[in-house]
């Protein structure tokens, strides 16, 4: 059997970038590759180094038609069929609901679940065409959990799980697999890249002036917190679920998965109120209403 052929979307940086260093290294007893890594992303000049290490590249916008469409394209006319597509172009907007500027909350859901919709809809048919692949979706822990503001992330990888559930029901019967990851913290660019216009809460007119210093640091997460797992580890434990016969259903990695994981059954089914009153004073939410009263 030949190399698998591999597309795998935001690959500049962080997880992307290390699964395809970890798929590219897979070979068998006789050194024969087991995979054909195609790294897209945005920007061909942020894949220098992958394709100087002998991945080949491909230039990918998950948000664009056009992009998607010549990326389709040129894996196709290069390797004649795609076997495994990896999802994991993402982004994160960090700000509260009633005043985030609703084109960062539209940039987060296009990138997040409507771009990864629409590679499944330029790559997938090649795959029923050919009555077997693998589509592999990186969700989140905060596709469980809901933490304050983070509603745009929140609800853009709440989606991702949905449609990849849904997905798989829809797509198993004609020979492909559906594999969900579900990654808790992992050393990467997403917080460096946050969108966030911080400035706008600390002026007068915010009503989140009072926890603006909050909305700062929580831009931080995950890369400056304590605890992460590597993105080298996390993409190991992600071609290791690719490689299996019969893919699981839904992985999970990173550091503080599994507490994520309890919070969110916690928040959703045991003790709503309590966990929410938690996550509130944790970004410092409950100082909103003392400041509202004395004004
Ligand atoms: N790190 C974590 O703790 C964590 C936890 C849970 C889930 N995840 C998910 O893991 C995935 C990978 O993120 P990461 O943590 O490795 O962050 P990262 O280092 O920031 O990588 C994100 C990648 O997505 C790309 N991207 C953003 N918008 C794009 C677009 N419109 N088209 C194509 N590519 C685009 C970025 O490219 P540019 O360089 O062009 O911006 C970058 O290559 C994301 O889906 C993220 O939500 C991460």
């Amino acid at each position: 059997m030949g190399s698998r052929v591999v597309v795998i979307t935001g690959c500049s940086s962080g997880i992307g970038r290390a699964l395809c260093y970890a798929l590219h290294a897979k070979a068998n007893s006789k050194g024969i590759k087991l995979f054909r890594v195609f790294a897209t992303a945005r920007k061909l000049d942020s894949l220098q180094k992958l394709q100087e290490d002998g991945i080949e590249i491909v230039a990918c916008d998950v948000i664009l038609p056009a992009s998607i469409e010549a990326c389709r394209a040129a894996v196709i006319s290069a390797a004649g069929s795609v076997d495994v597509l990896i999802n994991n172009a993402g982004m994160q907007a960090i700000g509260p609901i009633v005043e985030q500027p609703l084109e960062h909350f539209r940039m987060v859901q296009d990138t997040n679940c409507t771009g990864p919709v629409q590679m499944i809809q330029a790559f997938a048919p090649a795959m029923i065409k050919q009555g077997s692949g693998l589509i592999v979706n990186i969700c989140s822990v905060s596709s469980y959990v809901d933490l304050p503001l983070s509603a745009a992330y929140n609800a853009s990888k709440s989606a991702l799980l949905s449609v990849t559930n849904v997905l798989r029901m829809e797509v198993e019967p004609l020979g492909l697999h559906v594999m969900a990851v579900t990654a808790g913290l992992i050393a990467s660019d997403i917080g460096a890249k946050t969108v966030c216009d911080v400035e706008q809460y600390y002026q007068t007119d915010s009503a989140y002036r009072p926890i603006a210093d909050a909305i700062k640091r929580r831009m931080d997460v995950p890369s400056a917190s304590g605890s992460v797992m590597s993105a080298e580890r996390a993409a190991e434990e992600i071609v290791k679920a690719v490689m299996r016969p019969r893919p699981p259903r839904e992985i999970v990695t990173g550091a503080r998965a599994r507490t994520a994981l309890l919070a969110g059954f916690l928040q959703y089914w045991l003790w709503p109120g309590i966990v929410e009153r938690k996550f509130s004073r944790m970004f410092g939410l409950d100082k909103l209403r003392a400041a509202a009263l004395k004004t």
